[in-house]
């Protein structure tokens, strides 16, 4: 599209339309309409979808649609899915969906299926993780690996970290596992001072194996392991690769036997699924890691083919555009319900903001209108105690998922009656609120009277009218995290097609990283910084004056 879907009547239409909804209460469409929850849910892959909390009628839900038309998202869709190069600014594909592709489908890139190549690294991921976990892989000094160190950042680090956490309760013992991703030497150092050099092993994860904080700690990781080892020919016993980039694996001193492959056409924060996810097959088992991808097919086939107005991915992505460009929230909040998901608010955070954090259109024509919205969260039972207060009180419109797990992971008695409870109270309550009315009938039974009643009431009032999704599902299989982990890369893309942004690229992050190698030699150097401005001279020469 050469115009800004801002200029088109569907979009203004909306605008007209987000007016006439400003004044009108969540809970007066509730009141209005006993059919909403039915309306306004659907289930697909072991998920169960509630949006009917949001600021959406029938004729909102129709403009939506009319939009998702607009921008001919069913056939960009199909574009993503058959290997086009949807990353225009690196002329390339976007084919996650191509790593759990258990229908086994032909994907051509460059006129070649890609399938035997994914199919062969599978292969090559299960022979090793049945290796590790059978004990057979054995350590230089001929002792079983109890410990996995995966080294990497970004989408090397965070999917696998976030899944390897999730489930838990499936992990293969005696292993354990630990994610190293940061400069700072601490991360590295507090995880070495745990860890047997004769039973760890490395896996080096970096997409480009040029990554700064990843080399660093790989580095640092080998020097450790060479010393305690007495030599480098541990290295080959104790680390492997994975990466795209077979010469710098090389150049590094990993043998290319030991190096798990994967392609440009898998983007850093889209490859968990892909030998990325290594540090989750050794963990949780290859049958188990096929069960999370094949979680992740099921919604890919749903988002292929559902139609639009009953297409999960696709509704919470209008959701999202309605949201962010209609009602000027600028935050996303995820909250889950479940604590094996602690690490997701953090993964969706590189997998929405890397994405859609962009100010020009595919075109390159600066867009006028929001896009990606902030996105953070944390589990919701401790966000209750800390920041709900905002949302409850505050001035901010915040839309918000809750992710809930009927069955917790560990069954104990009352507690996940006490964790379901909360979930649903938090979402009631904001969208409900507590008008002056229904605070000053509450508090006057607590006695309260006259002036101190009326001084009251304006601090205990709730405005309500807080959109949200509730997302339930039973229990947080691997299947299950696997639909849910898809089920928002969909949405991303949804949003990203309204948007008419390229959500496969990141060219936002590189210029930090080479003004970080300018300062590197800066700081190595003993003569006073000068040039840049008074604010980085004067830090720069302050930390050089201090550097030990
Ligand atoms: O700097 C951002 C980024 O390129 C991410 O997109 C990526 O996931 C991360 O760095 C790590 O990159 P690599 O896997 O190449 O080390």
């Amino acid at each position: 599209m050469s115009t800004l879907i801002s200029h088109t009547p569907i979009w203004q239409a909306l605008q007209t339309h987000q007016r006439t909804l400003t004044a009108v209460h969540l809970r007066d469409l509730f009141a209005q309409d006993p059919q909403r929850f039915v309306k306004y849910s659907l289930s697909a892959c072991g998920l169960f979808l509630d949006f009917s909390k949001n600021h959406l009628t029938g004729e909102t839900f129709n403009l939506l649609l009319d939009l998702a038309r607009k921008v001919a998202l069913e056939s960009r869709i199909e574009q993503l899915f058959q290997g086009d190069n949807v990353n225009n600014t690196e002329q390339r594909a976007a084919l996650h969906t191509a790593l759990r592709n258990h229908s086994q489908y032909p994907i051509l890139v460059d006129n070649k299926d890609v399938m035997p190549a994914v199919n062969a690294v599978l292969a090559k991921m299960r022979q090793f993780s049945e290796t590790v976990n059978q004990g057979k892989w054995l350590g230089y000094t001929g002792k079983r690996i109890d410990t996995l160190v995966n080294i990497g950042i970004g989408g090397s680090d965070l999917g696998p970290l976030m899944v390897v956490r999730a489930l838990k309760a499936f992990h293969i013992q005696p292993l354990r596992a630990y994610f190293v991703s940061n400069a700072d030497s601490t991360q590295l150092a507090e995880i070495l001072a745990d860890c047997n050099p004769e039973t760890t092993l490395f896996i080096v994860a970096s997409k480009t194996f040029s990554t700064q904080e990843t080399l660093l700690n790989a580095h640092s990781a080998r020097r450790w392991l060479i010393e305690k080892l007495g030599t480098p020919m541990a290295v080959a016993r104790h680390f492997v690769a994975v990466s795209t980039n077979t010469q710098l694996v090389q150049d590094f001193g990993i043998d290319t036997a030991n190096m798990f492959e994967f392609w440009g056409w898998v983007g850093g924060r889209y490859s968990l699924w892909s030998a990325i996810g290594l540090s989750i097959a050794v963990m949780i088992g290859m049958d188990n890691f096929e069960q999370l991808l094949a979680g992740a097919h099921a919604m890919d086939r749903h988002f292929a083919s559902a139609p639009l107005a009953e297409n999960m991915p696709v509704i919470l992505g209008l959701l999202g555009v309605w949201y962010s460009s209609f009602w000027s929230a600028n935050t996303h909040v995820i909250l889950p319900y479940d604590v094996a998901l602690e690490h997701f608010p953090a993964y969706l955070q590189q997998l929405v903001m890397e994405s859609l954090g962009k100010q020009v259109t595919k075109q390159g024509i600066n867009v006028d209108y929001a896009t990606c919205p902030i996105s953070w969260g944390t589990l919701g039972n401790n966000g209750q105690h800390a920041f709900y207060q905002l949302l409850h009180q505050g001035t901010q419109l915040v839309p918000a998922d809750f992710l809930v797990a009927i069955e917790s992971q560990h069954s104990l008695g009352e507690h996940q009656f006490a964790v379901l409870s909360n979930a649903l109270a938090q979402a009631h309550v904001l969208m409900q609120g507590r008008t002056v009315a229904e605070t000053r009938e509450t508090l006057q039974v607590t006695g309260l009277q006259a002036e101190a009643l009326e001084a009251a009431i304006p601090h205990r009032v709730f405005k309500g009218n807080q959109p949200s999704n509730t997302l339930v599902y039973q229990k947080l299989t691997p299947q299950v995290l696997g639909a849910l982990i898809a089920l928002y890369e969909h949405k991303t893309f949804v949003q990203s097609v309204c948007w008419g942004i390229n959500a496969f690229d990141q060219w936002g992050v590189e210029l930090g990283k080479q003004m970080a190698s300018t300062f590197l030699t800066e700081l190595k150097n003993t003569k006073p910084s000068q040039g840049y401005n008074s604010s980085t001279d004067g830090l720069l020469n302050y930390i050089k004056t201090r550097l030990v």
